[in-house]
Parts: C-alpha cells; sequence; structure tokens
C-alpha cells in the first residue's frame, strides 16, 4: 500500500467524497488512526496543550514538532501526515518558513505542513508550494494569534466574512492544497467551500465543508475539563484509562497482581 497524496486529496473534492483527519501526536495513537483508515493525520501544535503540557500552542518549537511528526510519520504507512509549523517558524517570511518547513520533510518525513494565516501567510505558501512542499492552509480562529484575538467565533458580520472569503481565495491563489476553517458560522463555511477549488476542512465549521478534523484527545474524551461545543466525544478514555489505573493500583496493594500466570519460575 502506498500513502495517500495530495493529489488523492484533489480528486476527492472533484468527486465530492468528504474525508475525515485526526490528529496525532505518537506513532501508537497513530498507528491506530492509521489503521482505521483515517486518510490524512495532522501532527497539530495542538500538541502544545494536548500532549506538552502547555496553557497555548504558541509555546511550541520546531524541535518539539520535529520529533512528534517523525513518530507520527514512523507510526503510520498510508496516512498522509500533514505537520503544522509552529509560531514563529513562518512569520519572518518566505525563506524562514521554507528553511523551517525543509526540516519537517527532510528530518521527520511528512508528506505537507500547515501553516496559519490568509492573505498574510500567502507569501510563505507560495514559496513552499514552488519548492516542493504541498502546504495546508488554517484560516478563521488561528490559535498562534490568540494573545492578540482571543479564542472567539471568526468571520461574523459581512465585513469579517468578506474579509474571510478573500482570505480563503488567497491561500488557493498561492497553491494551498486544502484550508482549515476553524470557528466560522456554518453558513459562511458553506459558501467559502462552494467557492473554492480546493478542499475545506472544517472544525466548528458547520457540516457543510468537505473534511472534518477534530483533536484525537478531545474526540476519545482524554482531555481533562471543558472541551468547545463543537467537539463529538467518540469515547471516554479518561474514564477507562483512570479506572485501569485504579484497579492496578488496588490490585498491587491487595495483592491480586501478580497472580501465578503473571509469575514465571
Ligand atoms: O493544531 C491543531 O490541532 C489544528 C487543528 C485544530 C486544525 O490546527
Ligand atoms: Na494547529
Amino acid at each position: 500500500t502506498r500513502r495517500i497524496t495530495v493529489r488523492d486529496i484533489a480528486l476527492a473534492k472533484e468527486r465530492g467524497e468528504k474525508w475525515p483527519m485526526l490528529t496525532a501526536y505518537d506513532a501508537m495513537t497513530a498507528s491506530v488512526f492509521d489503521e482505521a483508515g483515517i486518510p490524512v493525520l495532522l501532527v497539530g501544535d495542538s500538541a502544545g496543550n494536548c500532549h506538552l503540557g502547555y496553557d497555548t500552542t504558541v509555546p511550541v518549537t520546531l524541535d518539539e514538532m520535529t520529533m512528534l511528526s517523525s513518530a507520527v510519520v514512523r507510526g503510520t504507512s498510508r496516512a498522509l501526515i500533514v505537520a503544522d509549523l509552529p509560531f514563529g517558524t513562518y512569520q519572518e517570511g518566505a525563506t524562514q518558513a521554507l528553511r523551517s518547513a525543509t526540516r519537517l520533510v527532510k528530518e521527520a518525513g511528512v508528506g505537507a505542513v500547515k501553516l496559519e494565516g490568509g492573505q498574510r501567510s500567502h507569501e510563505q505558501i507560495r514559496l513552499l508550494v514552488e519548492a516542493g512542499i504541498p502546504v495546508m492552509a488554517h484560516i478563521g480562529l488561528t490559535p498562534q494569534s490568540v494573545n492578540a484575538m482571543g479564542y472567539r467565533v471568526q468571520g461574523r458580520g459581512e465585513e469579517a466574512a468578506a474579509r474571510m472569503l478573500q482570505d480563503a481565495k488567497a491561500v488557493q491563489d498561492a497553491g494551498a492544497f486544502a484550508v482549515v476553517l476553524e470557528l466560522v458560522p456554518a453558513e459562511l463555511a458553506a459558501e467559502v467551500t462552494r467557492s473554492l477549488q480546493i478542499p475545506t476542512v472544517g472544525i466548528g465549521a458547520g457540516p457543510d465543508t468537505d473534511a472534518q478534523v477534530l483533536v484525537w484527545t478531545d474526540m476519545l474524551g482524554l482531555t481533562s475539563g471543558r472541551v468547545p461545543k463543537f467537539v463529538k466525544k467518540y469515547a471516554d478514555l479518561r474514564e477507562v484509562m483512570g479506572s485501569a489505573a485504579k484497579s492496578f493500583a488496588q490490585d498491587v496493594v491487595g495483592g491480586a497482581f501478580p497472580a501465578e500466570e503473571h509469575s514465571v519460575h
């Protein structure tokens, strides 16, 4: 079996086929999703909050993304692996973006990178695509800008909606193969999706985008505390893992583990 490519992604839009994307930050989790047939896995910088214990995605470094991305690539054989360029590794300009993306492609072996921003990231996207690195764009709520924008719905009101459409067109013109729409009103996400030739990947963007992405720790109920309204919880891994750990602890304290069958003589 060969890996999914950005060409396959383009064909899916032509055929009107929807597809799922999940985040992954380690080889074992990635292998589960790969075997489940998830065609695209994102090594998101949500690893900052969901895997590395930071409060936001802002502190995540390129070294960390390279390490996590390598593990995800090693754990998979079929999925297209997309890695986020973390904050501060592409905003200086196109050459910085190319240097950063090149590390993720050469050292980690990812098939594509993702970066935040519409028109403001146009130059970066263009140079990466010219260099042969497929780029997924990301507009709407862009968490790396949390200090400037907070975590609020984007594209509300006519002016903001028009700007988002322009941003979407700008990343398509620059050569992006897909664009994430995060926390965008469903009607606007539908309009953006109709307006573009490239697929839209929604998160909190309603049912009419070409693809849907969720953060895996949210989707599987591992995240502690509240998750956003747009998340659907498909399992309660926090409960499963917590009670398993408690059972193990009880067994050890009470002497029930290890039993005869776990022992060698
Ligand atoms: O980092 C991430 O997980 C993301 C997705 C939410 C699109 O950027
Ligand atoms: Na991200």
